[in-house]
């Protein structure tokens, strides 16, 4: 095994002891309010990342990008196999380029059709269903108003939740609207909802004071479709989605500790999916047992190594951070460095990156010395 320093100057490679490290800044897009001029009424418009999502690397898209950049230049495909908010895979989508993303969250996997998918949509069509949803007034009790209301949302505005999510099934069945176009508008919720939600950012719980009215309001996801035609989205645990896929970059980012995307998310999950399940506890959380990652219990180095070995693919780009054994026993890493850099080295010569940044963690803790990592792998064998 090797271990090299990039040569971008800011990014230091420390392994196994050492630390030295340049804050990074990242590549702050700011948040765009741009107008999407309809025949009816104009829109308010929203970009990939604006979400609040765990573990999501918009604000190490910088280093993702310097070790692109030097150490593979040109590509063809990417596939961002645990893509969460899918901005990896967004972020370097272009029309040469096949992005495939991926996400076991059925969730993700509608939000990654939305704005990475390769079928176009009728705009204003969409702009104006958005218009007439917003306008809904919603006075009787659904799913979600009765889980939901007076928790994670007023009771009012779970109610206009669920009638949305209702007529988007509706218009959908008699066939208004295509499966692309059903997915931009689930998008346009789940970021609503996400916008307004009474929550530290995830749905493990909901914040036990009242709940303050909100402006809940559908906007339109910013998709750039001339850059889509080639992409394609899974919806698969990534151990089977591996062995059907070949790339030239892929770039594996799984959940690093015991926290459960499924639980984080379940309600967002549940919105999306309207199976309408039955749901327990205070968090009023579905049955999430099939939703479970392998990445985030005991068996996550078997999981990695078994997705490393049946990789079809040029370059690999592995995030993981280094809370091995930092925080509490729920953030500890799931494996650990040695076997990390042996499963990897199995592949060809590992280089590690890395750059601090501050977590989106729920805002109780500050485990300041934070290292994002990327573990770098040419393959040659
Ligand atoms: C660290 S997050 C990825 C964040 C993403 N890179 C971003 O920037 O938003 C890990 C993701 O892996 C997904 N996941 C967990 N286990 C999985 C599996 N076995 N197969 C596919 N996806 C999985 C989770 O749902 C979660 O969205």
């Amino acid at each position: 095994m090797t271990i090299k320093t990039s040569r971008a100057r800011q990014l230091t490679m420390t392994f196994p002891n050492t630390s030295s490290i340049s804050d990074y800044s990242i590549n702050t897009i700011i948040p765009q309010r741009t107008i999407f001029s309809t025949t009816s009424k104009s829109i308010d418009t929203f970009n990939i990342q604006q979400r609040r999502y765990l573990g999501n690397k918009f604000n190490v898209l910088s280093l993702i990008d310097e070790v692109i950049n030097n150490e593979i230049g040109e590509f063809e495909s990417f596939c961002d196999i645990f893509a969460g908010t899918g901005v990896v895979g967004h972020y370097y989508n272009t029309p040469q380029r096949k992005i495939i993303s991926n996400d076991l969250l059925f969730s993700n996997y509608i939000t990654h059709t939305a704005f990475l998918g390769c079928n176009n949509i009728d705009n204003t069509k969409i702009s104006k269903i958005i218009n007439e949803l917003n306008r809904l007034n919603s006075t009787v009790d659904n799913y979600a108003s009765l889980h939901f209301g007076g928790r994670y949302f007023t009771l009012s505005t779970a109610r206009h939740i669920g009638e949305i999510r209702e007529k988007i099934n509706q218009i959908h069945k008699q066939q208004i609207i295509t499966f692309q176009e059903k997915s931009v508008l689930l998008t346009s919720l789940l970021y609503a909802m996400d916008r307004i939600a009474n929550t530290v950012g995830h749905y493990d719980a909901y914040i036990k004071k009242e709940v303050k009215r909100e402006n809940f309001i559908l906007k339109m996801p910013n998709i750039k479709y001339e850059a889509n035609h080639k992409n394609i989205n899974y919806n698969k645990d990534a151990n089977i989605l591996i062995r059907q896929i070949e790339c030239d970059v892929l770039y594996i980012d799984p959940p690093y500790n015991s926290r459960q995307y499924s639980d984080s998310y379940h309600l967002l999950e549940n919105i999306m999916r309207w199976e309408k399940p039955e749901v327990h506890g205070e968090a009023r959380k579905f049955d999430r047992k099939h939703l479970k990652s392998d990445y985030s219990l005991k068996n996550a180095t078997k999981a990695f190594a078994d997705l490393i070995e049946n990789a079809k693919c040029k370059y690999i780009l592995f995030s993981y951070n280094n809370m091995a054994d930092k925080g509490n026993n729920r953030s500890n890493a799931r494996m650990n460095d040695n076997d990390i850099l042996e499963i990897l080295n199995r592949k060809g010569n590992v280089k590690i990156f890395e750059q601090s940044y501050k977590e989106f963690t729920t805002g109780k803790s500050d485990r300041g010395d934070n290292k994002e990592r990327v573990f770098f792998v040419e393959v040659i064998k």
